[in-house]
């Protein structure tokens, strides 16, 4: 009888135990956005480790995540994906205090954001990646002129104008997706000093004009417009 009953208390603590693992387990879960990942792989630089953070709550519990995981981990690419859950204004990665020295892609996408400002070892970056944001400018990027940005992605934001200064410094650009925003001209030689762009896509912009000097300074046989010849139709069915 006794030992029956013992069984029965060592049977309800393991129900208890379990049940209560479990509830923890799943509240570290849902709390926990980033996942860090082994495939990330680039030719020139052995990198492994990446971080990919799918719907984050809010930047405070984001940062502490990516806190954690650059000191522990070498990262080589950081993720961020909001699916348009929650607005995220300011990813403020010089507030982190991260160990960022190997990272050479950081995307940010769909989470509102309208402000980006990379943390000072973030030097080796070739890729940023901002599509389906907030970002009405590109006034942010005059902070990074000397980074070494390969590839610049922000189609799907809010921008408005490309001036000239803004790709002036970025020598080593070789692709560029400004299509899906609300670009109304893009300034003479904007892109005299990127001698390595191969690609512009400027598709689903509000481009009326085609500027003479748009593209001065590029060999035309490298340039791969892509969408001009919407921008032109749109300008065209505009007019009559
Ligand atoms: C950077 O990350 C994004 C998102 O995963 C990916 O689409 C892109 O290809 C990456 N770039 C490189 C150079 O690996
Ligand atoms: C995006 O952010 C702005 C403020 O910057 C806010 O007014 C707007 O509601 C946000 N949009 C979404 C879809 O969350």
């Amino acid at each position: 009888m006794a030992a029956t009953n013992r069984r029965g208390g060592y049977g309800q603590t393991t129900c208890f135990l379990v049940a209560l693992c479990w509830h923890l387990a799943s509240t570290v879960a849902t709390e926990q956005s980033c996942t860090l990942e082994t495939d990330f792989k680039d030719d020139d630089f052995p990198c492994r480790k990446w971080l990919h953070c799918r719907q984050p709550t809010d930047w405070t519990s984001l940062s502490a995540e990516i806190k954690t995981k650059s000191e522990n981990d070498r990262l080589c690419a950081i993720v961020v994906d909001c699916a348009n859950t929650v607005t995220i204004s300011n990813f403020d990665f010089q507030t982190i205090g991260g160990q960022f020295g190997r990272v050479l892609n950081v995307t940010i996408s769909r989470c509102n954001a309208t402000q980006v400002s990379l943390a000072d070892d973030m030097y080796l970056v070739v890729e940023l990646g901002l599509d389906g944001n907030a970002f009405d400018s590109l006034d942010f990027l005059k902070d990074w002129q000397s980074t070494e940005f390969e590839v610049l992605d922000f189609h799907n934001n809010r921008l408005r104008t490309v001036r000239q200064t803004d790709f002036a410094n970025f020598n080593h650009l070789s692709s560029l997706r400004l299509d899906a925003n609300h670009i109304t001209d893009v300034a003479a030689n904007s892109f005299l000093n990127n001698h390595e762009l191969v690609s512009v896509n400027l598709a689903n912009n509000r481009l009326q004009t085609v500027g003479e000097r748009m593209f001065a300074g590029m060999d035309a046989l490298k340039i791969f417009a892509t969408g001009w010849e919407q921008n032109q139709h749109f300008g065209r069915r505009n007019v009559h």
